[in-house]
């Protein structure tokens, strides 16, 4: 190599080494920090950290453990999607979202009359999509991440091979389900007879798993003996996920839904998430008004979101999909302009009407179901992730021999226009089931930047409430001056359109709004905790703070 050749190496080497994303000399911040529901979850993350890993890293080794620990909701048999920051400013996405499989068909959940089957696209093999998560996450690790799929898999290996503690929550969510965990011979084996709170849960079918997917990457899961077990779990009930369905499984890396409210800009995930385009559509819908002065709690701030949440969930039931199959208008949908037309019929005095769409009964749960967590390195690189298997336990079927639940995402589709889902929510032709299609989703992993620089990590649990949810805790901070733990911690509300109603959260607000309310015709209902938030704050100064919801049993921590 000529001399001038070798310098010029060296000198983009350097430039390499000085701009790349996990370069530790970019040292933007003092502190990295984890947010998770479960605390082995967070130090796996933590400790990844530590050991000089970046954001991504960390995400995927706490990925991987909350489906040891967190079977509610962490998980290898469901999906989720992934909004990453790195430091030299790219933004983008992973949609690890589960898929209809090859087999599915429009009106698989309906009878000969038409009508929804009860329960068919929530327990039981024939509610499963094709699982996302370990494809999604490896990719995000060998795209993003500095360290090995060993390194990053053996936390989980070691907690499923030498067992966790049991915390009274999980042990009183296995005892609420276990009359479904005994119609399935795998899921009988593990949860079957209860498990007591402090009980070590030791799954070494699960650490076999996590064995084979470090060892063989995607192929073992996709592939081989965890795919086998899969088609053969299918085959003991009605599902119809096949080995070609498991093998074509792609996660796909999407380009982030962006937004801006007054001096902020976020980034979220879009389609086939309705999360970012609603969060963007809502905020574009508040910036013109002046909820500051307005207050936490107050009739015309509830009012105001009622009625801003209404035409949002209106228009996610009408034109939201999986954009891969149907042209979802996301460019309009998050306009200033689009926002401030859709605002044209609204009066602070009275209470609009949803459309009277036919729906049946809303059937609401607390919200076990979903899991996010929130990733700060010392490098500038965060990570905001959202996994699910859909309802609590997903489908509840553990896939015999293999240790891990199946999620029953299905149910996200729509079964039939105007039906609602488990979360209440109704869709459309835009939602209607397809094969290969993803089913719509509400998660809202989002990242908040103030100037320029993140600011804020976060996103939750919750169905249909996680928009609503993610939008009051941003608000809660940027207008009514609450600390980090305060806007999480603080009551919630809901409108979904339909059913036309507000859901309070337990103590959310006074007596005297709640009669204000009323008298302007809308319906107030009071509904159990939604919602769990976990979330990471950057402030102007670098330092870092972290919060998991007071609703959960996670762990926040900052080092
Ligand atoms: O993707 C979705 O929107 C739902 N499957 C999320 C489910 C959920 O958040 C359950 N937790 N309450």
């Amino acid at each position: 190599m000529s001399k001038a050749r070798s310098q010029s190496t060296t000198l983009l080497i350097l430039i390499f080494l000085f701009i790349h994303p996990f370069c530790s000399c970019a040292q933007e911040y003092r502190n990295g920090a984890v947010s998770s529901a479960h605390k082995l979850a967070t130090e796996a993350g933590i400790s990844v950290l530590k050991n000089g890993g970046n954001a991504v890293d960390a995400a995927v080794a706490a990925g991987f453990v909350l489906a040891v620990v967190y079977p509610q909701a962490g998980n290898l048999g469901g999906g989720g999607f992934m909004v990453i920051h790195l430091n030299d400013g790219t933004n983008t996405s992973i949609d690890y979202r589960e898929k209809a499989p090859g087999a599915s068909h429009r009106n698989m959940y309906l009878d000969g009359e038409g009508n929804v089957i009860p329960g068919l696209s929530t327990v039981g093999q024939l509610a499963a999509g094709v699982p996302g998560s370990v494809a999604g996450m490896l990719f995000a690790l060998e795209r993003y991440g500095t360290m090995s799929r060993e390194e990053i898999l053996k936390f989980a290996i070691d907690i499923a091979d030498t067992g966790f503690a049991v915390e009274e929550k999980l042990s009183q969510a296995i005892e609420s389900y276990r009359s479904d965990f005994n119609i399935f011979e795998g899921s009988r084996e593990i949860f079957g007879s209860g498990v007591l709170p402090g009980t070590l849960l030791v799954q070494k079918d699960l650490a076999n798993t996590l064995r084979r997917i470090s060892d063989l990457g995607k192929d073992g899961f996709y592939d081989g003996e965890t795919a086998e077990l899969i088609v053969e779990e299918m085959k003991r009930g009605n599902g119809i996920i096949t080995r070609d369905d498991l093998r074509a499984y792609e996660p796909k890396e999407r380009e982030v839904m962006k937004g801006s409210y007054k001096d902020y800009e976020l980034i979220s995930m879009g389609p086939p998430s309705s999360g970012g385009i609603s969060l963007i559509y809502l905020l574009n819908i508040l910036e013109n008004y002046d909820l500051r002065s307005m207050g936490y709690g107050s009739a015309e701030a509830v009012q105001l979101m009622t009625e801003a949440m209404r035409r949002v969930y209106a228009d996610r039931s009408e034109f939201m999909g999986d954009a891969d199959f149907v042209n979802v208008p996301w460019d309009i949908l998050t306009s200033k302009v689009y926002a401030e037309r859709r605002m044209q019929d609204y009066s602070p005095n009275a209470s609009s009407k949803s459309s009277d769409v036919m729906h049946g009964e809303a059937y609401y749960r607390e919200s076990d179901q979903t899991t996010h967590y929130s990733v700060a390195d010392g490098f500038g690189n965060v990570v905001s992730t959202t996994t699910t298997l859909n309802d609590v336990f997903g489908n509840r079927v553990v896939v015999k021999g293999a240790g891990f639940l199946l999620n029953n995402e299905m149910d996200d589709f729509s079964s039939k226009p105007g039906v609602p889902n488990i979360y209440g929510l109704v869709g459309n032709e835009a939602n209607a089931i397809e094969p290969g299609k993803r089913m719509l989703s509400s998660m809202t992993p989002t990242i908040v930047f103030r100037k320029g620089k993140p600011f804020l990590v976060l996103g939750s649990p919750g169905g249909g409430r996680i928009i609503t949810t993610v939008l009051q805790t941003f608000i809660n901070i940027t207008e009514f001056g609450m600390s980090l733990s305060s806007a999480i911690d603080s009551p919630r509300f809901h409108h979904q359109w339909l059913p036309d109603e507000i859901q309070f959260e337990k103590n959310y607000g006074n007596e005297e709004m709640r009669r204000h309310l009323d008298q302007m015709g809308y319906i107030i209902k009071d509904v159990g905790e939604f919602g769990k938030v976990d979330a990471i704050m950057i402030e102007e100064d670098g330092s870092v703070k972290a919060h998991t919801d007071r609703r959960g049993y996670g762990s926040a921590v900052v080092f």
